[in-house]
């Protein structure tokens, strides 16, 4: 301290010493936050005795004493941030701050009496803007299709700026504020396939900032997997309930997130999560689908999203294997199903006329097509089946769905996927989730190229049917709690029909 004060003292001395000589000029320079800037004295090389010294408004900040080779820095608010080049006296201030901002005076004492003077303006780094993805629970008043998700820019607490929305290069949107506010928000509609580019720009006269816009990580889906019943004598079943850890991993491979749907719960617990996931998918298993648990959640699922799909809210339920003849279940109030030797057997589909175009295939790559109807590459391992007996003598199954694909036992026809006219339910009786996932050695489970990319298009496809509408969870908070992340799957062993399951309750 008397060390800096000691200076202090004598740079105020050498300040009188050169008092009447003329004013010089100003020179002004502006210079970014966080930058350096160097202020040249404008000598080439100081003489042997010179001394130089820098002064902040009336503070002596450095010194530079040729003939003794000392630099000394005396000010504490530029400790570490200051060089002064022992060639020229030149000063260099890095990582400069705002409140840097001000007169800087370079004296130069030797021969000659001479100075320079500085005012340097440190411009203030705009904060880049946030996106946020803001879905409001029912369609908007003005009509928003669904299938668009809605973005906010926003930024904090920031005077004389311009936020704007950009497509490319070019200006979509944009909003002005001169006062400082407290914060500034501009909303984007996009379509959740859009492939273009979008980004958020903050600029003042100075400077500006960008946030491009990543549609597929800000408009994912949450998906519910149903839990159930435990299957009896699971020698690793750990509470009452399970998910096999497949169906988890072949919707996260289409990039949703997933939220485990616990049954059990109560009527408004369920609606509450249905507000605030955008899927359900029913798996497979072996519960009764009338009676379980299982069937209960299940059907209270079923029945919101026929309400919300009424009112024009989008929302799709898949159904695997025991999760196509649950919805059978729901769909006509009856059990119909037939049994059929289809336990562990690989088949391809049998597609009905014009089924490639249907909502579910119509996207399905050609070869992916191909590859479904012509080799063995659909895992089946259900007894139970809806015929296209039983399905085409029971008026609500058949107002209802649409037969996409069946299969044959070698006896009995049955439909292998179906979906529905009106509502986007899909349901499956084979397995997409078995060929990358799950790998017990049986007859019927195939790991081809062509199986493990049907898996994928029928994953996709379910996903991006997700991300048409808008529930979310009411926090951030809400859902990381939610997400089946706060689970272990189990590992059960490579013999078992499932390898890994999640536990619950
Ligand atoms: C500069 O350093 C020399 C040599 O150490 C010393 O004699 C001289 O007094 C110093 N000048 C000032 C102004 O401090
Ligand atoms: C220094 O620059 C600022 C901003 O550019 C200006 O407002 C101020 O008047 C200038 N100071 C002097 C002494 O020229
Ligand atoms: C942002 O600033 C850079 C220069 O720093 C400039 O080239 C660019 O055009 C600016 N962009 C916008 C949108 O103002
Ligand atoms: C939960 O299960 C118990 C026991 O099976 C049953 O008594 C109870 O009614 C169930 N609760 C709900 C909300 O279904
Ligand atoms: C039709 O459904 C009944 C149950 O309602 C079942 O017993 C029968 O086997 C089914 N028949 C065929 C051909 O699927
Ligand atoms: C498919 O499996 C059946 C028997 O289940 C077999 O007869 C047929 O050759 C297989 N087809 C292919 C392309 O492997």
């Amino acid at each position: 301290m008397l060390h800096g004060f000691v200076l202090f003292g004598l740079c105020f001395w050498r300040l009188v010493g050169v008092i009447g000589v003329e004013a010089d000029e100003i020179e002004s320079l502006s210079v970014m936050e966080g930058d350096s800037v160097t202020l040249p004295t404008g000598v080439s090389k100081i003489q042997e005795d010179d001394l130089i010294m820098w002064m902040s408004g009336n503070y002596c900040i450095a010194k530079l004493n040729i003939s003794s080779q000392v630099i000394t820095e005396t000010h504490d608010i530029f400790r570490d941030r200051l060089k002064l080049d022992d060639q020229t006296g030149s000063l260099t201030i890095t990582n400069i701050r705002t409140t840097d901002s001000g007169l800087y005076k370079a004296q130069m004492i030797g021969q000659q009496v001479s100075k320079k003077t500085f005012n340097v303006t440190v411009i203030a780094r705009l904060p880049v803007p946030v996106i946020t993805s803001y879905c409001p629970q029912n369609p908007s008043p003005s009509g928003s299709s669904p299938s668009r998700c809605v973005l906010m820019c926003s930024v904090l607490n920031l005077g004389h700026v311009t936020l704007s929305w950009y497509k490319g290069n070019s200006l979509l949107s944009s909003i002005s504020v001169s006062d400082l506010s407290i914060s500034l928000s501009l909303p984007l509609e996009v379509e959740y396939q859009d492939k273009n580019s979008y980004s958020c720009v903050i600029n003042n006269p100075f400077s500006n900032q960008t946030q491009h816009l990543d549609i597929t990580q800000l408009c994912q889906p949450c998906s519910g997997i149903l839990a159930q019943e435990n299957i009896k004598d699971d020698p690793h079943a750990q509470g009452s309930s399970y998910i096999a850890a497949s169906y988890v991993k072949h919707l996260e491979s289409a990039g949703a997130r997933v939220v485990p749907i616990h049954i059990n719960r109560t009527e408004e617990e369920y609606e509450k999560l249905f507000n605030a996931i955008n899927g359900l998918l029913l798996p497979g298993g072996n519960v009764d689908i009338e009676k379980s648990q299982f069937t209960r959640a299940a059907r209270i699922f079923y029945e919101l999203a026929i309400k919300a799909n009424d009112a024009s809210d989008y929302f799709p339920i898949w159904g695997t294997c025991q999760g196509f003849q649950q919805l059978t279940v729901l769909t006509s109030n009856k059990n119909l199903l037939t049994l059929t030797d289809t336990k562990a057997v690989a088949l391809p589909l049998t597609f009905s006329p014009g089924a490639q175009n249907s909502r579910l295939f119509k996207k399905f790559p050609k070869d992916v097509l191909q590859s479904l109807s012509e080799e063995n590459i659909t895992s089946n391992f259900h007894s139970w089946s809806l015929s296209i007996q039983n399905y085409s003598s029971n008026a609500k199954l058949k107002r209802f769905y649409r037969v996409l694909t069946t299969n044959t036992d070698g006896k009995k026809e049955f439909i292998s996927t179906m979906e529905a006219y009106q509502y986007p339910f899909y349901a499956v009786q084979w397995h997409p989730e078995k060929s990358p996932f799950e790998w017990i050695e049986k007859d019927g489970m195939v790991h081809t190229l062509s199986a493990i990319k049907a898996t994928f298009y029928t994953a996709h496809f379910f996903v991006s049917e997700a991300m048409k509408n808008h529930h979310q969870f009411s926090s951030q908070s809400e859902e990381e709690k939610a997400l089946i992340y706060n689970y272990q799957p189990v590992f059960k062993g490579m013999n078992s029909i499932f390898l890994q399951n999640y536990y619950f309750d």
